[in-house]
């Protein structure tokens, strides 16, 4: 097994339309465990940290506004190669690029509102966590994964 752990984030337009239910929904209907949760405004700071790989192209700036408008939910997210299972479940960034039955696919219009964040590799996820969690803000949830995944 190859128990992975991402970020992901319902963005502000995600809990301005009240779609973090939903969210949440897909991902546990797949299986996926949720480690850590909570809600909260990002600064300018970290919203900058966070996107840093963005710095200095033409979208950063909008980004970067769009990322502090308003409250947005973290999410610590466990199973069996989760980073690219979760990717697939959001879908291309771009909406219309995005399969039907993901979630920007089904839910999302525009590129700058594409509701969630999901981490792009292994050391995205962990530089991106330690923005979001501490160390001592994880449960595990190893067991409950145990019982549900099997090669
Ligand atoms: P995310 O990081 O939010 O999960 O999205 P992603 O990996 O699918 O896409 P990424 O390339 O990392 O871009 C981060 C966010 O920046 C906005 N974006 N706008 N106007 C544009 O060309 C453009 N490109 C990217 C999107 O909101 C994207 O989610
Ligand atoms: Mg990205």
């Amino acid at each position: 097994m190859t128990i992975e752990r991402t970020l992901i984030l319902c963005k502000p337009d995600a809990v301005s339309r009240g779609l973090v239910g939903e969210i949440v929904a897909r991902l546990e209907r797949r299986g996926y465990v949720i480690a850590a949760m909570k809600m909260l405004q990002l600064d300018g700071d970290r919203a900058r940290a966070h996107y840093a790989e963005h710095a200095g192209k033409p979208f950063f700036g909008d980004l970067v506004a769009f990322i502090t408008t308003g409250p947005l939910v973290a999410m610590a997210v466990e199973g069996e190669n989760a980073i690219e299972g979760c990717r697939q479940i959001i879908g291309a960034t771009n909406p219309l690029s995005a399969a039907p039955g993901s979630i920007r696919g089904d839910l999302a219009q525009t590129i700058g509102r594409n509701l969630v964040h999901g981490s792009d590799g292994k050391d995205s996820a962990e530089r991106e966590l330690k923005i979001f969690f501490g160390a001592n803000e994880f449960v595990s949830r190893r067991h409950d994964l145990e019982r549900w995944i099997k090669d």
